[in-house]
């Protein structure tokens, strides 16, 4: 049987913690002065994008270098491309090279899982698809935060988060959510009430557990970590928003509302950030901010979720990786 990761949603408690505990052991291999261990010599890695990325896309062929994979990078526009016959023609026409696993974005909900059911030997990772997941954000947030709360003799269950903006456009939530869902954390929704609709947790997620808000300082109250989304303007078919000024007079996340309203929380946000309009300068730059040391994680949590399924498929023998 072929693994994938295309989503969080219906992973379990110790699934989570697989891929962080994995992710764990390859955070020391990035830090050492020869970046580079053997784990998966000759296997195949193709990043194939229909949609541009920075940090997701250097990441996964940072990740898969260190672990001695070869990788390739396929971008394709994502104008050129439909859903349909040309996906499949696409991911089978890759498959026909033997790669070991493809990782995937695109701008529609769904494609990765298309592309895993079309597929018979090859492992398919989520990079993003439209707006419904990302499941390598959400694990490197969960190190993230298992790093720096270990600082504090505390674990990463038992939390209140929230996320602030764009939750209805952002798979980075919708991720985030269900793996902080399964870890019992208590999760808050925070936006105007076009980006974070009543009823939309309850939609989403089935659930009627998360709390919705949409005075800012109202949701931050007591939050031990927030998360700042990004405004998707390129997944809006309607303005939510009247401008981009009104909105953050209401929801720009600054360090004198955070001062006020959750002292003690931290910041993450996923990037590429807009500096005055969700988040302040100063608190990414300040010392709540772990927004480096996400981007840091990436790697490793790419690492990981790489070396669990590839190491599975082809060949049967286990390699180290310490
Ligand atoms: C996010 C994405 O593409 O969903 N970025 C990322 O992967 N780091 C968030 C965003 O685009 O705002």
């Amino acid at each position: 049987m072929v693994d994938h990761l295309l989503g969080i949603q219906g992973l379990s408690k110790s699934d989570l913690y697989r891929y962080l505990d994995t992710a764990h052991s390859f955070v020391e291999v990035s830090e050492r002065d020869i970046k580079k261990v053997p784990t998966l010599r000759g296997k195949t890695i193709v990043n194939v994008f229909f949609e541009p990325s920075t940090r997701t896309l250097s990441s996964f062929d940072i990740a898969g270098k260190r672990l001695s994979a070869d990788t390739i990078n396929v971008s394709i526009g994502a104008s050129s491309v439909k859903k349909g016959e040309t996906l499949i023609d696409t991911v089978r026409t890759l498959e026909s090279m033997n790669p070991d696993v493809i990782v995937m974005r695109h701008s529609e909900s769904g494609a990765p899982h298309f592309a895993a059911k079309h597929l018979a030997r090859t492992s398919v990772v989520n990079a993003g698809d439209g707006a419904h997941e990302h499941p390598t954000q959400a694990l490197l947030d969960l190190l993230t935060l298992k790093q720096y709360f270990a600082t504090k003799k505390r674990g990463i269950e038992g939390l209140k988060i929230g996320f602030v903006g764009d939750v209805r456009h952002s798979r980075v939530a919708r991720s985030s959510v269900w793996a902080h869902l399964t870890l019992g954390n208590e999760v808050r929704l925070i936006g105007p009430k076009t980006l974070v609709p009543e009823d939309f947790a309850r939609g989403a997620f089935g659930t009627d557990t998360i709390k919705v808000y949409s005075d800012l300082a109202e949701g931050l109250k007591d939050l031990d970590v927030v998360v700042s989304l990004r405004m998707q303007l390129e997944r809006q078919e309607e303005h939510f928003v009247p401008n981009l000024d009104e909105y953050s007079k209401e929801y720009c996340i600054s360090e004198r509302i955070l001062a006020r309203q959750a002292p003690g929380c931290v910041v993450l946000h996923p990037g590429p950030m807009n500096r005055g309009t969700e988040i302040s300068g100063e608190v990414a730059d300040g010392p709540r901010s772990l927004i480096r040391n996400q981007v840091t994680n990436g790697v490793a949590v790419r690492m990981a979720v790489l070396y669990l399924l590839a190491r599975t498929v082809g060949a049967p023998e286990e390699v180290s990786h310490g």
